[in-house]
């Protein structure tokens, strides 16, 4: 089995489990303990009602720096990349109104929503056609940095603009000092600020399309004054259509305090990759006034500044930093020893084509019917062999597994591929117990896990009911076949 050379400390026992044949994905990651910890969050009382109105429509964004030309963003809101602040315990009542052009709908990535709320059009409710509503509503069940999109042209849709963050409060024991999300997403611009495609043939059929100019917070740098000796809490998002960051920071201890949302003990941050959708909440020591740190991502030959930050001076003195962690989850929890296994397969599709009703893709017509369907026309990606669609108009391929309710599984997933999928499940937050190429991670909690090359991991959950989307997360793969769905009953 291809694991990456392990580390001295665990040679031992990785030879050993290499001995034990290919079926084992790779060793459990290492502590700690499930529940271990963290402090029970008090109980959630009913907190208030927030009425938003997304009215989702184009509009004029200065991309490029106040000085440059404008870009023509779609949003739900007059800010490019807003973030929504509610408190555990509130609830959400959403209309969103649709002036774009085409079809769409608000998938609300990570929460735990009612599965008529989960916003994927045919699957869970109609699609939200130019000029119609729909409205949402629901009480998040979980504290945590999550993020808002549409389920519908996603290169075109999130790659013009159409996302939002949004972070349910009420986690923290003690209250951070400072509370910044850091949300990355590069920009397909040309420099006269209008849009190059979102997607390509060689960018879909591999490891994606990526934008031209890096973005966080939707502007070229971030940089923010913090107070000196305070506990600051950074969330980082990856609403990238394709990009892997690899976080970290410089200047500062930082722990690692939430993964997609979900807390975890904390633990220090050396290095962390996010794939497109994950989310990491971290803690940092702000240095003394006047000293700065950086979070960079590695991922690039020249780390990038994903944000600067710098000390001003303030009432906190200098002490020992050991992060207690955040209020925990409160999500059922899976039973591994009765839980059933599923393999899920993460590869090339075979008779790579997919044309519409046999048209070209450049037929008008063809257009037509898969701006209907929300499907692109090529097909790259499969799991398990099958594709996204399987060619017929508006009825749904077969779901990959059907699942009961109620019922813990654990998935072994598999990437055949050279290149990285972020691979996403609707409607649950799952363990992540191994990963075969990531040495020392402790166990975490996510919505979103990251498959490198040829990577094998399993994940486990209690499956709770509805029609639940499962795909990568790579805006184009997911648009070529990297999709499909579960039925839990
Ligand atoms: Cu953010 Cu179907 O996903
Ligand atoms: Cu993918």
């Amino acid at each position: 089995m291809p694991l990456r050379a392990p580390s001295a400390p665990r040679l031992r026992r990785r030879a050993l489990l290499g001995g034990l044949g290919a079926c084992l994905a790779a060793p459990l990651l290492p502590g700690p303990a499930r529940g271990t910890a963290l402090p029970p969050r008090p109980e959630t009382v009913p907190g208030r009602r927030h009425d938003w109105h997304f009215l989702a429509r184009e509009r004029g964004a200065r991309l490029l720096g106040p000085d440059g030309p404008e870009s023509r963003v779609w949003t739900y809101t007059d800010d490019v990349l807003p973030v929504l602040r509610i408190r555990i315990g509130d609830s959400i009542r959403a209309v969103l109104e649709n002036r774009l052009p085409e079809h769409t709908t608000i998938h609300w990535h990570g929460l735990r929503v009612p599965n008529a709320m989960d916003g994927v059009p045919y699957v869970t409710q109609p699609p939200v056609g130019p000029g119609q509503s729909f409205t949402y509503e629901f009480t998040p069940p979980d504290t945590g940095t999550f993020f808002l999109h549409p389920h519908c042209n996603e290169p075109g849709q999130v790659g013009r603009g159409m996302a939002a963050v949004l972070v349910v409060e009420g986690d923290e024991p003690e209250p951070s000092d400072a509370d910044i999300v850091l949300a990355v997403k590069d920009w397909r611009l040309a420099g006269d600020g209008g849009w190059l495609p979102f997607d390509t043939p060689q960018g879909a059929g591999r490891a994606g399309t990526f934008g031209t100019r890096r973005a966080v917070n939707g502007a070229a740098r971030f940089a923010a004054d913090v107070p000196a000796h305070g506990d600051i809490r950074l969330r980082l998002v990856n609403l990238d259509a394709t990009r892997t960051l690899l976080a970290g920071v410089e200047g500062a201890e930082a722990f690692v305090i939430a993964t997609d949302g979900n807390p975890v003990p904390p633990f220090p941050l050396d290095k962390w990759r996010l794939g497109a959708a994950m989310r990491l909440d971290i803690l940092v020591r702000a240095p003394a006034a006047g000293q700065g740190f950086t979070v960079f991502d590695y991922a690039t030959r020249e780390p990038w500044p994903i944000g600067r930050f710098t000390a001003a001076p303030s009432a906190k003195r200098e002490r020992p930093f050991a992060p207690r962690g955040l209020y925990a989850a409160t999500l059922p929890r899976p039973d591994l020893d009765a839980a059933e296994r599923l393999p899920f397969a993460f590869s090339a599709s075979l008779g790579a084509s997919g044309d519409v009703a046999g048209l070209p893709p450049d037929d008008p017509f063809a257009k037509i019917l898969m701006d209907g369907l929300c499907v692109g026309s090529r097909t790259f990606w499969a799991i398990n062999k099958s594709t996204w669609p399987s060619g017929d108009h508006r009825q749904l391929p077969p779901p990959l597994a059907e699942l009961k309710a109620g019922r813990s599984y654990i998935f072994e997933l598999h990437n055949t591929t050279p290149h990285p999928h972020p691979i996403h499940l609707h409607g649950h937050s799952f363990e992540v117990l191994s990963l075969s190429r990531q040495e020392g991670a402790p166990r975490f909690t996510a919505d979103t896990v990251l498959l490198q090359a040829r990577e094998r991991a399993e994940i486990a959950f209690v499956a709770a009911p509805g029609n639940w989307m499962f795909h990568c997360h790579v805006l184009e793969h997911l648009e070529t076949g990297m999709m499909g769905w579960l039925r839990v009953t």
